[in-house]
């Protein structure tokens, strides 16, 4: 008779450790809540003083340690105290999710050496040194772990009606990060991935909708899956890649897009 592993068991993460960044609301906040749905304990870094207004009652919903510290990715004394505080809350980390993000949709010729520089200083060397700070802590405990970096669609294809040239620029970069990492880390047990969404429904798409309501129609009628991605989309993604199902899984890339990082919709007909 075959013997296979329990799958449940390599999905279970209960009791186990995680930092989120940028976990204050959007994709990141939906994380922290799916960790803490599945009974992990999550310490979420992010630069607003403080979180939305659901974050407070998830540890009392779920019977779990979540907990706020205040970061800025792009300072390195502050988010290398944030990480240290963050490992004094839960003791042995087991994994790290990088969400931390910004996103400027601009024209290439008006897009400036500031706004360029802060995309990449947030969305590049942020999730870097997040890494690099959580990977010496694995190193430490001797452990390793697993890293799971949000890179974006944009990071495998330019989005139909957008300029986002110095935001498609760090999101190759993340997904090449990740890569890279895999492979310097991957002797130390440390596994890296990354996830690529496409539209998701979220504070920050919901900004480019309101500003260009031609948007509503791209998002929801692009994708060949024919709608705009929810946060729920993400959340399955994000544990698989955390648990031990994933044990033989590193530098890989789970697209979740509807299908539009391949293709637009065969009939999808927009007044552009
Ligand atoms: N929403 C989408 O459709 C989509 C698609 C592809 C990729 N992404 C990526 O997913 C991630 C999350 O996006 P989202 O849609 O939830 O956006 P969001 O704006 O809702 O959330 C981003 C979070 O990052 C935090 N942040 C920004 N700068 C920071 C800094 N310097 N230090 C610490 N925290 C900082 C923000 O405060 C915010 O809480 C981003 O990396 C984004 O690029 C989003």
């Amino acid at each position: 008779m075959a013997s296979f592993s329990n799958v449940k068991q390599l999905f279970d993460i209960q009791g186990r450790n995680y930092i989120v960044t940028g976990g204050a609301q959007g994709i990141g906040f939906a994380i922290v809540h799916a960790l803490a749905q599945v009974g992990a304990n999550v310490v979420a870094l992010d630069i607003q003083t403080k979180p939305n207004a659901d974050f407070d009652s998830v540890a009392k919903q779920f019977g779990v340690n979540i907990r706020y510290v205040q970061a800025d990715v792009t300072d390195e004394k502050g988010l290398g105290a944030a990480f240290q505080t963050a490992f004094g809350i839960l003791g042995t980390v087991h994994g790290l999710v990088t969400c931390a993000g910004i996103a400027l949709e601009k024209a290439f010729e008006q897009t400036s050496w500031a706004e360029c520089r802060r995309i990449q200083d947030v969305n590049v060397t942020g999730t870097y040194f997040s890494a690099q700070l959580v990977a010496e802590q694995f190193k430490k405990q001797g452990t390793g772990g697993s890293i799971v970096l949000i890179a974006s669609i944009t990071s495998h294809t330019v989005l139909p009606q957008h300029r986002m040239s110095a935001y498609g620029a760090s999101k190759g970069a993340v997904r090449m990060l990740s890569q890279a990492l895999a492979v310097e880390l991957a002797g130390n047990g440390i596994r890296v991935n990354s996830i690529s969404p496409g539209f998701i429904d979220t504070e920050m798409t919901q900004e480019v909708r309101n500003k260009n309501p031609v948007m509503v129609d791209i998002m929801n009628k692009t994708p060949p899956l024919k709608r705009i991605g929810t946060r729920d989309d993400l959340m399955g993604a994000a544990v698989y890649l955390l648990s031990d199902a994933s044990s033989y899984t590193t530098a890989g890339d789970i697209a979740i897009t509807g299908g539009l990082h391949v293709q637009m919709a065969l009939d999808c007909q927009l007044a552009f």
